[in-house]
């Protein structure tokens, strides 16, 4: 029977679908442990994985039965995917399955950070009751720039046309836009800097792609826009992020992924309460609904790889 391993966390009844075709060991906790996944993946034809297990050269070098990696998410920076077409293993991410959980994040915390929500909660729960002190605005007709439209940075642009935000959107590698299918811009990288009241990031993180936004990029915007990054750490320099914060070249951001996962003290002792932010651990793409979709989705692909 084809053995199929699983090292991080997956939907009850999907994983109850998955059992009923193929031999599964589920061990949430497995991706913890890679000298053990790596004595083990020898045993396996298909693994199934989130972010946090490194598929790396040195389990691939012990896979030598593996012919299938399920993603239960779209990143592919844990796998060493050059390698995996080498070895003729078929990687599989949840492409679009979580992007509608994505687009709610970069909505909602573009209205918190533009109505100044953690600031009033701040200080509020402080006993200073700052109804005029502080200014707040709304995200009606304010400028989204979009950098990355793949799936989610598409999905983001629907979301915030729907909320009369004006869009516009920077990806070089995007060829044509269907201009009946979406009502966006689309632009070069100087003018989202320039124009942008919020701008949302959704890149892979690549060489080309780390440290994009940086002092100089901050130093460019010019509309002190909410940044948002749900896409990968590395791909805004957190340094120049809290530099530009403090000197008044951005007016919030929301960081849901960084350069080190959990974040470290270095980072996190750099954020003080009445600062407009909203700092989450790796969460916008993970819902209970996209959990479901997510793993319903790998568990048919995989299904359908082996033939089952
Ligand atoms: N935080 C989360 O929970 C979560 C959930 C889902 C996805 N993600 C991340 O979000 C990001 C986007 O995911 P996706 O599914 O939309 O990916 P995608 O591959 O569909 O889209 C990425 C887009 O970025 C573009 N791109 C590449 N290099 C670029 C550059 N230098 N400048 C501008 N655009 C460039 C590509 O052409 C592509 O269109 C990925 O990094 C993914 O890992 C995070």
């Amino acid at each position: 029977m084809t053995k199929i391993l699983i090292t991080e966390f997956i939907n009850q009844e999907s994983l109850n679908n998955l059992k009923n075709k193929f031999d599964v060991k589920y061990d949430e906790k497995l991706w913890e442990n890679n000298k053990k996944l790596e004595e083990i993946i020898k045993d396996y034809d298909g693994l199934i994985v989130r972010n946090k297990t490194k598929v790396n050269l040195n389990i691939l070098e012990n896979a030598s039965s593996l012919k299938f990696i399920g993603r239960l998410g779209v990143g592919l920076d844990n796998i060493d995917t050059e390698n995996c077409k080498v070895k003729n293993i078929h990687v599989q991410p949840a492409t679009g399955m979580n992007a509608d959980s994505v687009a709610e994040y970069v909505l909602s915390s573009s209205m918190s950070l533009v109505k100044k929500i953690p600031m009033f909660h701040s200080g509020t729960v402080k006993g200073e009751w700052p109804r005029t002190t502080i200014k707040s605005a709304e995200i009606n007709q304010k400028c989204l720039g979009v950098i990355g439209f793949g799936t989610i940075g598409k999905k983001v642009a629907e979301y915030a046309l729907k909320n009369k935000l004006t869009v516009l959107a920077y990806d070089p590698y995007f060829a044509e836009l269907n201009k009946k299918e979406i009502k966006i811009e689309l632009s070069n990288l100087k003018e989202i800097l320039e124009k942008s009241d919020i701008i949302s990031l959704h890149l892979p993180l690549t060489e080309e792609t780390k440290n994009l936004i940086n002092k100089s990029t901050f130093s460019q915007m010019k509309n002190k826009p909410i940044i948002i990054n749900t896409s990968r750490g590395s791909i805004i320099n957190e340094n120049d992020l809290i530099d530009a914060y403090h000197n008044d070249l951005i007016s919030g951001f929301a960081l849901d992924v960084f350069e080190n996962e959990p974040i470290k003290s270095e980072f996190y002792k750099k954020i003080s309460s009445d600062m407009n932010c909203i700092l989450t651990p790796h969460i916008s793409g993970v819902t209970t609904e996209s959990n479901i979709r997510v793993s319903d989705f790998i568990v048919k692909k995989t299904t359908e790889f082996f033939n089952q």
